[in-house]
Formats: structure tokens, C-alpha cells, sequence
């Protein structure tokens, strides 16, 4: 009986241990493009913002710099005049400058910013 026990006991494990398993997002295919969860929501603050310091944005996007101001508190006043269409990435200067290799931006990093601004571009 108590052999019956542990060896019930050693196949629950895996499975409590390993069942909340699910793929993380964004998820890479094959091709490298990148797709995200529809249902996630892209914060600025905590997705976006973060991605100009990974790139040190800023050495060159000061608040006296290039435009636009990557600066923490002033980047998404500079972005959303004139640098971001909300809702329309395509016609997005901050989309479309990654998307043609500025500074080498991660594909990941570039569907975040492509989403945030195809579901509204807000201050969130
Ligand atoms: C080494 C300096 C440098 C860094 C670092 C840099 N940029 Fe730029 N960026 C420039 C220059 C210079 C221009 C203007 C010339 C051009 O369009 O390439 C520019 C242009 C842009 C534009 C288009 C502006 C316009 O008026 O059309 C955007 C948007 C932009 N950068 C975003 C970024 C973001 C986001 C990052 C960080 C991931 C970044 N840049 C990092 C130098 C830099």
C-alpha cells in the first residue's frame, strides 16, 4: 500500500508542477515574425517606456536632442505629436523607423510597439 501511494504521488507531482505550463508571449515562428496574444494588453509604462532605456534611446533623443524626446515623463508627449497615429501603426513614424532597422530594435520589442499603437496608443 504505501509502494501504491508513492508511486500515485510521483506521477502527481509532474503534473501539478507542469500543468499551469502555457507559452509565453510573444511567441517567435518560424519566419521571425512575431505574434502576440490579441487579448494582451501592451502598457505603455511598463512595455513600452522600457524598451528606450534597453536602448538607450535617449543618448541621442534628449529632451534637447533629435526629436522625438525619449526622455522619462516627456516620451509620450513627444510620441503622440506626430510620431505615433494611434490605432494606425503603419502610418506611425516611431513604427516604421524601427521596422526599418534604427538602432537594431528586437523583433519582440518592435510587435509590442506595433500593438500598443493598433489598439489605441494610450497613456496606460
Ligand atoms: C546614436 C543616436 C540615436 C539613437 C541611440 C537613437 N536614435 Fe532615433 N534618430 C537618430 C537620428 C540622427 C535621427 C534622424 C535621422 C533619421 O531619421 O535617421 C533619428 C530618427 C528617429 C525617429 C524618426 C524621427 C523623424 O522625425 O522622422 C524616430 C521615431 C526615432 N529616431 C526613434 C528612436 C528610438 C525609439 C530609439 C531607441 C530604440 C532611437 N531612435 C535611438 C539618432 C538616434
Amino acid at each position: 500500500m504505501k509502494k501504491l501511494f508513492k508511486i500515485v504521488l510521483v506521477s502527481i507531482i509532474p503534473l501539478v508542477l507542469f500543468s499551469c505550463y502555457y507559452d509565453e508571449f510573444p511567441e517567435v515562428i518560424e519566419d521571425g515574425d512575431v505574434v502576440i496574444d490579441p487579448g494582451t494588453d501592451v502598457s505603455f509604462k511598463d512595455d513600452i517606456a522600457p524598451i528606450f532605456v534597453t536602448y538607450n534611446c535617449t543618448q541621442c533623443h534628449g529632451a534637447s536632442g533629435q526629436s522625438p524626446d525619449l526622455t522619462a515623463g516627456n516620451e509620450y508627449a513627444s510620441l503622440i505629436s506626430g510620431y505615433v497615429v494611434p490605432k494606425n501603426s503603419s502610418a506611425s513614424k516611431l513604427y516604421t523607423k524601427l521596422v526599418d532597422g534604427h538602432r537594431n530594435v528586437d523583433a519582440n520589442s518592435i510587435a509590442l510597439i506595433k500593438k500598443w499603437i493598433d489598439d489605441g496608443a494610450e497613456n496606460n
